[in-house]
């Protein structure tokens, strides 16, 4: 089976030119202006943009989180990632308490067979148990089996959270098998502790949620975990950086030519703290961590982005409903499942905030949703480019078309929109993941058959 990208303009994180994209079953094999070849599809782009499919590095599908778990699975979350233009994405998986750490991918493997994906799917693994006797020799084996990224939360005491020899003790094995190690940055213990003295003065509100995570705690996190991971000779990424005093660390590592990357997401660059404080239960909906921030620190984010301090945005989707899930925490704002919804708009939100308004280049809006995180988390140039060789993951995207964010078009089984109202000029129009259709004007297709797990490589960055 052979198609044609016939008439648009290709991005990629390198250039913009008018070309033709050939693919022949599910690799690109030529992109060259003028194809003149005969093809069983044609698809036509004019007057779109062509980019690679793009890659999220970090999302919470079907993931437990105390009584409950996240409200998509990998069917419903690749096909809202599908329908904005992400043709891969790396999931957390998540070692239980007691659980070998082959046991927890096997329970993310079985996952996939339930409820299969659109698009393709790594894994991350998220050590929770670091000293127990047989994890160094597991984390051996899951990046043999191409999970080549360890996360470790230095914040959620009592779950999630790891201590600093923990987190140690994990870089070091990092280090030895050229994995990257990704840090949750936020002082675990201070955020607990702030916690139980606003729950004690009576606050219950979902504000205190943000008023008990200060920028301070994620800056003071984010620089240890740099300063660690020296010691250790691993490399380091750090997610969902939201404001100026936890970036400072990482620009100041990355000046230094040390192997630091960070990443931000949609939701700090476009939400601000006044949502958390909005009338009724409603500041539940931004009930996520690191939480939103003042509106004034969006701006550094933003211009990180342009200058590379910070090298990719991922979505952190991580959707919990309103109705039911959310409400978990109407007495007490440390019950709020923490998290929100957004792996259907990024691509258009960057599009619009980042490249409409100014502030960077369409090719380096490419970079940041394609082909930083591919390189980033070993996918590159497979993922993340449009070149002969690579998988055909592409995204055909009208750059003047109007949408509004709203619940009532996106995909996800979520309930509520955090972008709601947000006009946008530029959307997904047609994707193709591996070379099949999955997403027609906007919308998925009835069969779009299913997505592959992708065993990853080390990181590729020069
Ligand atoms: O609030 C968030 N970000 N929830 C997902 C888990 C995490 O911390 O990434
Ligand atoms: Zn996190
Ligand atoms: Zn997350």
């Amino acid at each position: 089976m052979t198609l044609l990208v016939q008439g648009g303009r290709v991005i990629t994180a390198e250039s913009e030119r008018d070309a033709d994209v050939l693919v022949e079953g599910d690799t690109v094999t030529a992109v060259e202006p003028g194809l003149a070849v005969r093809a069983d599809c044609v698809l036509d782009a004019r007057g779109c943009y062509v980019m690679p499919g793009g890659v999220d590095p970090h999302t919470h599908l079907d993931m437990p989180w105390g009584q409950t778990s996240t409200c998509d699975d990998f069917t419903s979350g690749t096909v809202a990632a599908a329908c904005g233009g992400t043709t891969t994405i790396v999931d957390f998986c998540v070692q239980q308490p007691g659980q070998r750490i082959p046991a927890a991918l096997a329970q993310w493997h079985a996952k996939l067979e339930r409820t299969p994906p659109v698009i393709d799917v790594g894994f991350h693994i998220a050590v929770t148990d670091p000293l127990a006797p047989h994890t160094a020799a597991d984390l051996g084996d899951a990046v043999a089996a191409g999970v080549t990224s360890f996360k470790l939360f230095m914040a959620y005491k009592g779950s999630l959270m790891v201590d600093d020899e923990g987190l140690f003790a994990t870089m070091r094995t990092a280090a030895r098998h050229g994995a990257l190690v990704l840090v949750h940055a936020e002082n675990g213990g201070v955020v607990e502790v702030l916690v139980r003295e606003a729950l004690a003065a009576g606050h219950i509100e979902p504000r205190w949620h943000g008023l008990t995570r200060p920028p301070a705690v994620e800056a003071e996190a984010t620089a240890r975990a740099i300063a660690l991971a020296g010691i250790a000779g691993c490399d380091l990424f750090v997610v969902h950086v939201s404001c100026r005093e936890a970036l400072a660390p990482v620009a100041a590592a990355r000046a230094a030519g040390e192997r630091v990357w960070g990443e931000t997401c949609p939701q700090y660059l476009l939400i601000d703290e006044t949502a958390l404080a909005k009338p009724g239960f409603e500041g539940a909906k931004a009930v996520f961590t690191p939480p939103p921030r003042a509106p004034e620190q969006q701006e550094h984010l933003w211009r990180a982005l342009a200058d590379d301090a910070l090298c990719l945005v991922s979505t952190d989707h991580c959707p919990y409903t309103f109705a039911e899930q959310k409400a978990l925490g109407r007495a007490d704002f440390s019950r709020i499942p923490n998290g929100a919804p957004g792996i259907e708009h990024r691509l258009a939100l960057l599009h619009e905030f980042g490249v409409r308004a100014g502030r960077f280049s369409l090719s380096r809006l490419v970079a940041l949703t394609a082909t930083n995180p591919a390189k980033l988390f070993g996918l590159h140039p497979r993922k993340g480019t449009l070149a002969p060789g690579s998988d055909a993951d592409i995204v055909i995207f009208d750059p003047a078309a109007e949408h509004v964010c709203s619940s009532q078009s996106e995909h996800s089984r979520v309930d509520y929109c955090l972008y709601e109202g947000m006009s946008v000029r530029g959307r997904t129009r047609t994707v193709l993941a591996g070379g099949r259709l999955v997403v027609q004007d906007g919308e998925p297709v009835a069969d779009p058959g299913r997505g592959r797990y992708v065993a990853r490589g080390p990181v590729v960055w020069s």
